[in-house]
Formats: C-alpha cells, sequence, structure tokens
C-alpha cells in the first residue's frame, strides 16, 4: 500500500462499492453527481462548492447497504422509510474527519422542500440538500424508463418534476433543473460511456488531496461498517477478518507493511457482497445454484473496484483470491497453489475462522473446537494452508478473540 494516496480515487472506489447495492441499476451515484453538478453550476455555485456537491453527490447513499430498501428507492417517487438512509449516510461521514463537511450536504436529501425550510440549516446547505433530492428523484425516474429511451421519455420525467415545484423542490431548483435538462447532451451523458468520460474530466478539476496509511485505515472502517450492515448476520464480520488477518500477520513475522495490508484487506474484502441482494445473503438454508452463481461474483467485485486506487494493487489482490484454495478449486481464478501468496492464503483462513464463529443464517455460530476441526479438516484436504491452519491451533484464544472481540468460545 503507498503511502500517500489519492483521495479523489478513494471517493470514486467507495462509490463505485455503493453503486454495487443497485444490483443491475448500477451508476446511480454517478449520474445523481452529474446532474447535480449540472444544476449547481447553472446556479451560480462557486468552484468550491460545486467540489463539495460532486462528492457528496457521489456518496449520497452511503447509508443504503441494503438492495431491498434501493429497491424502494428506486421504483417509488415518494417513500415513507426514505429518510432513514439519509440520517444513517450523515451519522457515517460526520465521523470521519475528511467527509464530516460532506455529511450536512445529504442529511436531508429526501426531506420536502416545504419541510426543509422549517429546519435550520442555512440557505445554501438546504439548496445542497434538496438539489440532491431532484437529480436523485430525476434518476429514479431514468431507472423506471431504461437508460436507452431518454431522448424520448424525457419531457415527461421534466414534467414529473415540474409538478412538484415549490412542494418537494425549490421552485428555483426546478426552474434551473427545466433549463439544463431541456437538451439532448444532459440526457445523453446519463449513458455509461458518457457518463465515465464526464466524471473522468470533472475529477480532473478538481483538488488533488494526498491522503495517507492512518486517513485511509478510518476510510476503510467507515466502509467495513457499510458491508457490514447489510445484514444482522454479517455485523462486525470485515472487522474480525481484519483483526485476525492482521494477528496472524504478526504471529507469522511477517513485516510490518504487510500486516498493515491485511489489516485493509480484511476490513474491504468482501465490499462486493453489497450487490448480493439480501433474501440471499439472508437465506435461512443452503443457496441453490442459481444463487450461489450470484454470490460468486462478490470477490471479483471487490478486485475489480479496490484495484483502480494507485498503490492498491496488493490489497486488491488479497481481496480477489480470499475464496480461492490451494488445490485450485476456488474462485474466480482457479488459482492455485504458489500462486496464492501468504497474505492472501491469511485472509482466506481468516474469513473461514470469523463466518464460522459467527451466527448464519443456516445456521449458530459454531464451538471453538468444532471451528478448529473444520479448519483442520478444510487444510488436510488442500483448501486452507496448513501452516497458518496450525497457527490458528497453536493461538486459538487469541485468534478466537481477534475474530469474535470476545473471549468466549462458544
Ligand atoms: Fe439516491
Ligand atoms: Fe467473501
Ligand atoms: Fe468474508
Amino acid at each position: 500500500m503507498s503511502d500517500q494516496i489519492d483521495f479523489r480515487q478513494v471517493v470514486h472506489a467507495l462509490s463505485d462499492a455503493l453503486d454495487l447495492v443497485g444490483i443491475d441499476e448500477l451508476q446511480h451515484g454517478k449520474r445523481v453527481a452529474f446532474m447535480a453538478v449540472e444544476c449547481g453550476r447553472a446556479f451560480g455555485f462557486t468552484d468550491k462548492t460545486l467540489d463539495r456537491l460532486y462528492h457528496a453527490a457521489l456518496l449520497h447513499d452511503c447509508g443504503v447497504s441494503s438492495t431491498t430498501v434501493h429497491h424502494h428507492l428506486v421504483s417509488e417517487l415518494d417513500w415513507a422509510g426514505s429518510e432513514d438512509h439519509c440520517h444513517r449516510g450523515h451519522d457515517l461521514l460526520i465521523k470521519h474527519e475528511l467527509f464530516a463537511n460532506l455529511a450536512p450536504l445529504i442529511h436531508h436529501h429526501h426531506t420536502h422542500w416545504e419541510q426543509l425550510t422549517d429546519l435550520d440549516i442555512n440557505n445554501e446547505t438546504a439548496l445542497i440538500n434538496n438539489c440532491i433530492y431532484l437529480v436523485d428523484r430525476v434518476d429514479a425516474l431514468v431507472a423506471q424508463q431504461g437508460i436507452d429511451e431518454l431522448l424520448f421519455c424525457k419531457d415527461e420525467i421534466r414534467a414529473t418534476i415540474n409538478k412538484y415545484r415549490g412542494s418537494f423542490f425549490a421552485s428555483l431548483l426546478v426552474d434551473v433543473f427545466m433549463d439544463v435538462s431541456a437538451n439532448e447532451f444532459f440526457w445523453l451523458t446519463l449513458q455509461p460511456r458518457h457518463l465515465n468520460l464526464y466524471l473522468a474530466e470533472m475529477s480532473l478539476d478538481s483538488q488533488v488531496q494526498q491522503i495517507n496509511q492512518d486517513c485511509f485505515l478510518r476510510i476503510a472502517n467507515m466502509f467495513a461498517n457499510i458491508v457490514d450492515a447489510k445484514s444482522p448476520f454479517t455485523v462486525e464480520h470485515s472487522h474480525g477478518v481484519s483483526r485476525l488477518a492482521k494477528h496472524l500477520g504478526l504471529l507469522l513475522e511477517l513485516p510490518k507493511s504487510s500486516c498493515d495490508a491485511l489489516e485493509v484487506a480484511g476490513l474491504l474484502h468482501d465490499l462486493g457482497k453489497l450487490r448480493v441482494p439480501d433474501e440471499i445473503l439472508e437465506k435461512p438454508g443452503p443457496l441453490n445454484q442459481k444463487e450461489l452463481a450470484i454470490m460468486k461474483q462478490h470477490s471479483f467485485d471487490s478486485y475489480q473496484i479496490l484495484r483502480r486506487i494507485n498503490g492498491f494493487e496488493s490489497i486488491a489482490e488479497m481481496a480477489a483470491l480470499h475464496h480461492e484454495t490451494i488445490s485450485g478449486e476456488g474462485y474466480p481464478f482457479h488459482r492455485a497453489g504458489l500462486k496464492l501468496s501468504k497474505e492472501a492464503r491469511i485472509i482466506a483462513v481468516a474469513d473461514i475462522f470469523q463466518a464460522l464463529a459467527q451466527n448464519r443464517p443456516y445456521r449458530t455460530s459454531m464451538t471453538g473446537d468444532k471451528t478448529m476441526a473444520i479448519l483442520e479438516e478444510m487444510a488436510a484436504s488442500n483448501k486452507l494452508d496448513q501452516e497458518i491452519v496450525q497457527t490458528v491451533q497453536k493461538n486459538f484464544s487469541s485468534c478466537w478473540q481477534a475474530a469474535t472481540n470476545s473471549a468466549d468460545e462458544g
């Protein structure tokens, strides 16, 4: 992991991860960011405010981990539970020094303008929340129409938004939106190939900010919270894998840089799970072939997101390989034996250990003895690394403590 990390690349990677929650409706955050910036520019916001608006819009749905909640948000124009995720997202961002200034901008991004003006927030913050709300609703309508039909349906979408002028949305903002969305450029840019180019240019214009490893570690923790919040059965999973992987790295006397990388890779290895529908993750029984096929995408999704950050190649690889086995029967690359680094093997052991020690929808947590027996059997059948499993066995209590944050071995 490099010592200086590009903040813009991190925000883009986070936004890619959040977009996964849409399953097939990808790039929601990016379309909202593009439309918000176009409206903000026409509104006359300063470059500094536009930069904040852009980043806030990319991350505006960080309070949504559940595919069920996401489905409500894109299929209904106004939904009774919609404000919960705004508060959750605000509470996540406010805790991190780099995102704290974005938190107020998304705190009320599903609040009607009529109610927003009663709240004790300044006018610019209220307008930005409402701008994100307006374009977010445009994108919900876009999702219902289909991205390739937009030139045909743009007037219908514009008319729907105009209906809520002065009630859901500030009249001033609706006027700006009607203005910027009158041309074809606005709608054509929502298509993925054009959108990516627009955002690449936008991000070149935005301020370069380098962050160090400590700062990134806190961001990784924030994202582990989003992944782990997806289901009550995965609470603490990423944190447990991270703690145990680092602990094993130290026990195996790996260099400090490897132990630090293991800590981060543990936190982020399951980012791709954001794309797994809730009903599969919470199914109270074995998965069928189709569900298994969907589940098997997640480690590759984690890889694709993380490898876009410069200096993250080795962390991306550790996350990518956490379901590979020494025998080469894992996924997604079927990589075997010596082609799996020690670090990748450690994450694989830590992932299984933590999962066994945790309640899952189809079983309660395993006892310490049963967990160890399963790991040993997997090492004997060449799925997990023998030396690492032996290390776990010799240091069982401290490994259990790291994985579960509890001394009680079941
Ligand atoms: Fe949204
Ligand atoms: Fe996984
Ligand atoms: Fe995992």
